[in-house]
């Protein structure tokens, strides 16, 4: 099920505080930042907060720029991005501006934060998620329901915390202000709890004025049939590295990369690289890890094309190197059409033998780009 693009967007001081505890907003950004989010705010569908935020911020959460407004019109989208807000209880204030400025508001909640949210008068739609409130479903029904496909979340740290520890955000984009709060009752970015094991990927940095933006992507795979963001931007790259490989007419080219569940990469390779004419893509992947690496029974191989059922080529497909090599979760975005092998079914030998295989059909078009001579 595909959901929209998440870009968590968050301001903290040197010593990792959103916030003080005072009355008013801290501000963290420099104005050039601001005028960045505003940018930021104008690329994408809808903005998120958090119930939190709306209470302690009173934030309106507008694009400022009138040319910006005016370009997304020129678009055919609305002038402002629709404005999201998460609550259980629906204890909001039907005054805050958050209500009564911009376009199109819904309140995304429970049955009983609906209920209290329209006693209450709350002017946007309210939408009841059931008695709890899943982020899976919140971002299903923006992705669905309201046709959003890029959602930038400005906080606070309950909802980034959320996101992230669910393997839902696909961006984190940080600004670091020079300024300490130094007061630990002041909310913090993110809160205990279980993290990807690993290391983010730095995709970027940038000076702005006096402080500094980071932008990280989230790398460890998601569990079972459980997609998480990274899977995508995993499964992207082995899409990227298929286009590496020498043409052929009489075999695919593909893609594969393998990454341990802290989301570290353990190798990648593509079909007849390094002058090897019939290697594939997840037999050289799989050729540069150590058998022994205790991290393969808890690894995802990515690969542009379901992994081969039955070859000429070698005595092995690569279906069964995989399984071979201990692994138990593939990712792909493509099954293996009849062109060269009738009937292939690399998932159902992989599933036969217990592992899991999801198909990531977004990007089915990128996966067939560099095979597309093979067609007809
Ligand atoms: N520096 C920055 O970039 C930045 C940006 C935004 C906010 N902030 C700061 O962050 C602070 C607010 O952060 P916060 O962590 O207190 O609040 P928050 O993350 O904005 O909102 C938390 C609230 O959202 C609702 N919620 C979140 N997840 C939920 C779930 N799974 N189920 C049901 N409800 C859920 C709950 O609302 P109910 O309690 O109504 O049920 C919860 O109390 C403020 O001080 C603000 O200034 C800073």
């Amino acid at each position: 099920m595909p959901l929209p693009h998440v870009l968590l967007s968050a301001a903290v001081s040197l010593d990792g505080y959103l916030d003080d505890t005072g009355p008013e907003r801290l501000l963290l950004s420099s104005p050039a930042d601001f005028d960045r989010v505003d940018g930021v705010r104008a690329s994408v569908d809808a903005i998120l907060v958090g119930g939190g935020t709306v209470r302690a911020d009173n934030p309106r959460l507008l694009v400022n720029s009138a040319e910006r407004r005016a370009a997304r019109v020129a678009d055919g989208r609305a002038e402002y991005p629709l404005k999201v807000t998460v609550s259980g209880s629906g204890e909001l204030d039907p005054a805050a501006r958050f209500w009564h400025t911009g376009g199109d508001k819904v309140l995304l909640t429970t049955d009983d934060g609906a209920r209290r949210a329209r006693a209450l008068g709350i002017g946007a739609d309210v939408v009841s998620l059931g008695a709890d409130l899943d982020w899976r479903a919140a971002l299903e029904y923006l992705h669905d329901r309201r046709g959003v496909r890029r959602l930038m979340v400005e906080g606070g740290g309950t909802v980034h915390t959320q996101l992230l520890q669910q393997g839902l955000a696909d961006e984190l984009q940080l600004v670091l202000a020079p300024l300490f709060v130094g007061d630990p009752a002041a909310p913090r970015l993110f809160g205990p709890g279980a993290y990807q094991g690993g290391r983010l990927r730095l995709v970027e940095t940038r000076r702005i004025e006096d402080v500094v933006l980071m932008r990280y992507l989230p790398t460890a795979p998601g569990a079972g049939d459980r997609v998480a963001a990274a899977d995508r931007h995993w499964l992207a790259l082995a899409c990227e590295l298929a286009e590496l490989c020498p043409p052929s007419d009489t075999a695919f080219s593909v893609g594969a990369v393998v990454v341990a569940a802290d989301g570290s990469e353990l190798a990648r390779g593509h079909s007849r690289e390094g002058g090897d004419p019939v290697v594939h893509a997840e037999e050289a992947a799989l050729a540069k890890v150590d058998p022994e690496d205790p991290r393969l029974p808890g690894a995802t191989v990515y690969s542009s094309l379901e992994p081969c059922a039955r070859r000429a080529s070698r005595p092995a497909p690569c279906a069964r190197l995989i399984l071979d090599a201990g692994v138990r979760r593939v990712v792909t975005a493509w099954r293996e059409p009849d062109t060269f092998v009738a009937g292939a079914d690399g998932s159902g030998v992989l599933t036969a033998a217990g592992a899991v295989v999801v198909v990531l059909a977004e990007y089915a078009q990128r996966a067939k780009a560099p095979n597309r001579h093979l067609e007809g």
